[in-house]
Parts: structure tokens; C-alpha cells; sequence
């Protein structure tokens, strides 16, 4: 076979794409504008054959596992929204040493031991940075150019959609509820939109980054997300008062002694930082690194433009034989089940008493409450450690949490139960 040349150019890269949704079709629109590119998209599979599509009927199948099985398929694309069936397919690619790029946040969260194993043992490999992020290069940043250099921190706005409302809220004085479906009609919003007002979306980001950022193999289910489906105009209304914007936050610490304090939940942001200026749906990331000093990156983080970017670049860069280097996680990749302890200042408006009690809130700077009224707060300490435990009591309860962003070590004393705080009325 003759060599490519300008005269005599490589044929396309042909990709196989599952999944047709808002990421798909952005991937589909850019690679159709930008051919110069060199990539087809060879075959498209989707799962339901009723859907109205802008592509002609004929472009579509129905069964991905037939991508899998067509050797002609330089690459393939998952960007489906079901997390179980993008695991099956992507770890049985995997299995078959293929190259594949996934967008989906809460699968790759869930199961990255066995998906680095998968690449380790049979040789594929798997890249995702459309899933951090949108269109901010953060996951391979921080893996390849912060591969050694020790991180302070890393922060920031990782959900478009949660953003995006608060940022009506306080523009527009919207309710949640007319924000929220203006965010949805917008595109951004998952399916089930409470993945993003609940945090779950972010938090699955933040786990992600906390494998390059840490070396950090965290269970989801060990990080704290709360979120901002008890918002109101009151709490907005706060934080304007003191110059400050309420943004969902997600903070990964790393720890000198090796691990990493990692959450997500809403923050009283100071003008002064970066993320103050980050609206609607955009991202923001800031690593605070021992040696390069802050770096901060602000852009899309949803969309199928912005997000269908990050998988050009994914695309471009398996074409390079580019693969994770993984450089801070041990050579043995164990699941770390927990999140070490600390104290959070936190702002607490609505929690019912033995909730309160329950919490452990100490040290209470603030507080405001009167019989009649219904804005009632609280600032003070809790444990990390407590507002997890609780966290799907203060979301039932109607209780809204933020951090003002203070935080200290454990004091040590026991942390109250919420059975001994009941008993104790
Ligand atoms: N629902 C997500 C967001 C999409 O709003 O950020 C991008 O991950």
C-alpha cells in the first residue's frame, strides 16, 4: 500500500457512533462541517426506531452491538444516555482491544477500576473528556500535563444546567421551577433533571478528576452531593446582600498524607474568585497547583456543540495513539470507599430541629429565626461526614445547605444521632 500524501491522502478514519442524541448530533455536525478533519462517520446505531431524526431514516440501526462486531470501524463513539447499556458496550469494546470515546460522566464514575483494567489487560483504550466539563480540556490537563506536579486543589463549577438556574434566579428573578424548564428547553439538562439539581451529575465529574487530579479511585457514593432543588429567592437573596453569587462547587482536596477530602454543594461565592463570573451554563476549573501556581478555565460545559468538540478532540488524539497515563494512581487500582472528615461552615435555612440537633451545627455565628416567620437560619460547623449521612433527609425536608467556603479540622467530640437527638426532646 503506498504511503499517504498530499497527492494521495489517508482514507477517512471511520467511526461508528452509538447513540444520536445532543452530544451525537453535535459530534455529526461538526465532523460534516470540517471533512479537512478526516473522519466519516461510517454507521450510526440508535435504540429507538420511531424517533423523529434530521437524518434520513436509512442512516440509522438499531442494534450497536453490530458496531462492535464490524472490523471496518476505526473508532467508536458512545454517547447514550443509559449508564448500565453504555457499560456493556463500552467494556465488552474494551475486551475486543478497540479504541472508544464516551461522554457518559455517570458510567465512567461508576466503573473506572474495571474500565483502566479492561484497557490494561487487553490493550484498548478509553478516553472521556467530553464527560468533565463539556468542552474544557480538563481530564486530559490534568493527566498529562499536571501528571506529576503535586495539586493543592481543584475546584470549580463542573454542571451547566444548575448554573444556569441559579443564574436566572438572581438575573431574573425566575422561580426554580420556570428556570429549571427554560434550562431543560435549552438542551442542557439530563434526561432526569434531578442527576443535575441534586449534584449527582457534578459529583460523578468530580470522581472522575479526582483519579487524574489525586490518583484517587473513588465509590460515587462516598462524596457528598448536595444540590439546589430547595433553593429559593431567599437564599439568592442572601448572598447578593453580603456581594456574594451561590454556586454549586465541587472542591477535591488533596491531603499531604495521600487521599483526597472531596464534596459538591452549594458555595457563597466572593467576588474574588474566578468562578464568581461563571454564568449560565458555562464551566469553570481552577487547579491550584504547587508549582505552575492557579490556572483557571472557564467555557461550554453542555451542548452538543461544545460537548461534541471534546470527542473531536478525544477522536484526534486516539488517531495519535494518546492514551491516560493515569501517573498519580497506584499500580494497583483499589476503590477508596472513603472520604476523610472535616468541618464545613454552612449556611442552613429550613432545617426542622432534631435535624439540626441531629446535624451537630455548632459554633453558630448567624442565626435567624421567629415564631411566624418562615425564613429561618443557621450558620455554623458541621462534619462533612454528617451532611452526608443526612443529605437525603435535608432533601426530602425542604432544607437548603451551603457552604460559605470556611473549613477546619475534625474537633474531636462524638457526632450526634439523629434517634439520640429525637430522644432528646
Ligand atoms: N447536564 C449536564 C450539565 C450536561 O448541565 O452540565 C453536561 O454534562
Amino acid at each position: 500500500m503506498s504511503k499517504p500524501s498530499p497527492t494521495n491522502p489517508a482514507p477517512p478514519t471511520r467511526i461508528g457512533l452509538i447513540g444520536f442524541g445532543c452530544v451525537g448530533q453535535g459530534l455529526y455536525d461538526i465532523l460534516q462541517r470540517h471533512p479537512e478533519a478526516g473522519f466519516t462517520v461510517a454507521r450510526i446505531a440508535v435504540k429507538n426506531p420511531t424517533k423523529l431524526r434530521p437524518l434520513p431514516a436509512g442512516r440509522f440501526e438499531f442494534h450497536a452491538d453490530d458496531l462492535l462486531d464490524d472490523p471496518t470501524l476505526d473508532l467508536l463513539v458512545e454517547v447514550i444516555d443509559d449508564a448500565d447499556e453504555a457499560f456493556r458496550l463500552v467494556s465488552r469494546a474494551l475486551r475486543q482491544g478497540r479504541r472508544v470515546v464516551t461522554a457518559n460522566k455517570a458510567m465512567v464514575a461508576r466503573h473506572l477500576p474495571e474500565l483502566i483494567a479492561l484497557q490494561r489487560e487487553f490493550g484498548g483504550t478509553l478516553l472521556y473528556e467530553a464527560a468533565v466539563c463539556g468542552s474544557i480540556p480538563v481530564v486530559r490537563t490534568l493527566d498529562s500535563y499536571f501528571a506529576q506536579e503535586p495539586l493543592l486543589q481543584v475546584s470549580g463549577i463542573f454542571n451547566g444546567s444548575s448554573n444556569y438556574v441559579l443564574t436566572r434566579m438572581r438575573e431574573a428573578d425566575s422561580d426554580y421551577a420556570e428556570a429549571l424548564a427554560e434550562a431543560q428547553a435549552q438542551g442542557f439538562a439530563e434526561t432526569d433533571p434531578t442527576l443535575d439539581m441534586a449534584a449527582f451529575d457534578p459529583r460523578s465529574k468530580a470522581v472522575i478528576l479526582a483519579a487524574h487530579a489525586c490518583g484517587l479511585l473513588l465509590d460515587p457514593d462516598a462524596v457528598l452531593n448536595l444540590g439546589i432543588e430547595n433553593v429559593s429567592a431567599a437564599d439568592i437573596r442572601y448572598a447578593a446582600e453580603r456581594g456574594k453569587k451561590l454556586k454549586v462547587v465541587a472542591i477535591l482536596q488533596p491531603l499531604p498524607g495521600g487521599g483526597a477530602t472531596v464534596y459538591v454543594t452549594p458555595q457563597f461565592v466572593d467576588a474574588d474568585s474566578p468562578l464568581y463570573a461563571v454564568e449560565r451554563e458555562f464551566n469553570g476549573v481552577v487547579v491550584d497547583a504547587e508549582f505552575a501556581g492557579q490556572h483557571f478555565w472557564r467555557g461550554r460545559g453542555a451542548g452538543g456543540h461544545p460537548t461534541g468538540s471534546a470527542v473531536l478532540a478525544d477522536l484526534v488524539a486516539l488517531r495519535h495513539g494518546f492514551r491516560y497515563a493515569y501517573a498519580k494512581l497506584p499500580a494497583e487500582t483499589a476503590l477508596t470507599a472513603e472520604v476523610p472528615d472535616l468541618e464545613l461552615e454552612v449556611y442552613l435555612r429550613s432545617a426542622p430541629a432534631e435535624l439540626r440537633r441531629a446535624l451537630g451545627l455548632t459554633d453558630v455565628s448567624e442565626q435567624l429565626s421567629a415564631p411566624g416567620f418562615t425564613y429561618d437560619y443557621a450558620v455554623g460547623y458541621v462534619r462533612l461526614s454528617q451532611l452526608h449521612r443526612y443529605r437525603d433527609a435535608l432533601r426530602a425536608g425542604g432544607t437548603f445547605v451551603a457552604r460559605t467556603g470556611r473549613v477546619r479540622p475534625v474537633v474531636a467530640q462524638p457526632a450526634p444521632q439523629l434517634e439520640t437527638a429525637l430522644a432528646a426532646d
